[in-house]
């Protein structure tokens, strides 16, 4: 049984206040975890409230019900009572981010109290022979860094790599060959959000720039590297004038998806993320049904990892490919769900961070225990090598 939960304010990568959780078990357990946070926020996420406000919530309404009533290892269960004791859909009385960051916290003291790796506490006893290749933004702008490019991220594909570790190590040598090539062109670059450089260049520059990189580095290591996009598309759409707009140019919904098909054709893109508005399923279907065969496209802002959502796509056909933020939806629970339904239905689960993070390494689990093909979740930076790293002690004792 849960002895304890405590909830405390800790910094973000951003610096700005999140909410951590700390549950305890009578027979010794414990386990930690820390809510993300987002900068392009989908408009179907769950809620998230300021961390004080959301500390202050889960103390009154989901604290009493968890201490003394429920098993840590039940995970299931404990999901249940946080989302009785919030009672709304989408976690805005206690915050996704109070929701989240107990789920995490009771997940790892069940894992613990078994004394087992949390990703087989997470189902993963039978999986994890495939281990997620690490999709690693090397380039990128959009809400993730103010006068870079227009498309959120370039993001390296390891996609030949034989393990983990040497994947991990590819994209931190796409992200280095990167800003060698940005050297020699004497373009000067600060990072963004998830650590991925950020110059002041246009998207067709940057596409150069990726393809020459990821071209040196395949040279050097020997394995197939691609690399894919995450768009944020509703980023880009200006719903009003019904176009995506990329500094002075712009392009309607037919333009837009010829675009990113003769992207995926001209640099033979593995990934493209959200290519397109998150309302609009219809254009998703019809990009999919161009380029799904040749590549994945997933939809984040579109599905939010909300199982509801997804099932809408699932019937029309738009993406092929679901992100998964457990703090978008609030429990391990419905982020698990919402693999289970991709997988029956032959989308492919990517298991991603935030643009605001912590240390908490639990996706980096979760991909392992659902054997997703890919996980997103940058490729330097403390707060994305905490994950980074896990990884490669996941595989190393596996
Ligand atoms: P966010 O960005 O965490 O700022 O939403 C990541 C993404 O869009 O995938
Ligand atoms: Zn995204």
């Amino acid at each position: 049984l849960i002895s304890d939960v405590r909830l405390r304010r800790v910094l973000d990568s951003r610096g700005n206040p999140t909410v951590e959780a700390e549950v305890v078990t009578e027979n010794g357990g414990f386990g930690r975890g820390a809510a993300p946070s987002g900068a392009s926020t989908g408009e179907y996420e769950a809620i998230e409230l300021p961390a004080s406000e959301a500390i202050a919530k889960a103390r009154e309404k989901a604290v009493p019900r968890l201490v003394g009533e429920a098993y840590a290892g039940d995970q299931r269960g404990i999901d249940d009572v946080l989302h009785g004791a919030d009672g709304t859909d989408d976690f805005s009385e206690i915050g996704a981010n109070s929701a989240v960051a107990i789920s995490m916290a009771a997940a790892k003291a069940g894992a613990d109290v078994q004394g087992i790796p949390l990703y087989q506490h997470l189902g993963g006893a039978f999986r994890g022979r495939n281990f997620p290749v690490p999709l690693g933004n090397v380039i990128g702008g959009g809400e993730h860094a103010a006068d870079a490019t227009h498309i959120q991220e370039f993001l390296a594909a390891p996609v030949g790599a034989p393990s983990v570790s040497e994947a991990v190590f590819a994209n931190a040598a796409v992200h280095g060959a990167v800003h060698d090539i940005l050297a020699e062109r004497d373009v000067p670059a600060g990072k963004g959000d998830e650590g991925a450089w950020a110059p002041s260049i246009d998207d067709s520059e940057a596409f150069e720039i990726m393809a020459e990189a990821v071209e040196a580095v395949e040279d050097e290591v020997g394995f197939e590297i691609r690399f894919g996009l995450d768009m944020a598309g509703a980023e880009l759409y200006d719903a009003d004038a019904e176009v995506y707009r990329y500094g002075q140019k712009e392009r309607d919904t037919a333009e837009q998806i010829e675009y990113v098909a003769d992207l995926v054709s001209e640099y033979d893109l593995v990934y493209v993320e959200d290519p397109l508005d998150e309302n609009d399923y219809e254009a998703f279907a019809e990009l999919t049904d161009e380029v799904g065969d040749q590549t994945l496209i997933c939809g984040d802002d579109l599905f939010v990892t909300n199982t509801d959502r997804l099932a809408e796509g699932i019937e029309v056909g738009a993406a092929n490919s679901i992100l998964i933020k457990p703090n978008q939806i609030g429990t391990l629970t419905d982020a698990f769900d919402a693999i289970e339904l991709a997988v029956e239905n032959g989308y492919e689960p990517v298991v991603s961070h935030r643009s605001g993070e912590t240390e908490d390494t639990t996706i980096a689990h979760l991909a392992v225990a659902t054997d997703a093909p890919f996980i997103k979740t940058g490729a330097v930076g403390g707060e994305r090598t905490a994950k980074l790293n896990e990884l490669i002690r996941i595989e190393d004792n596996a």
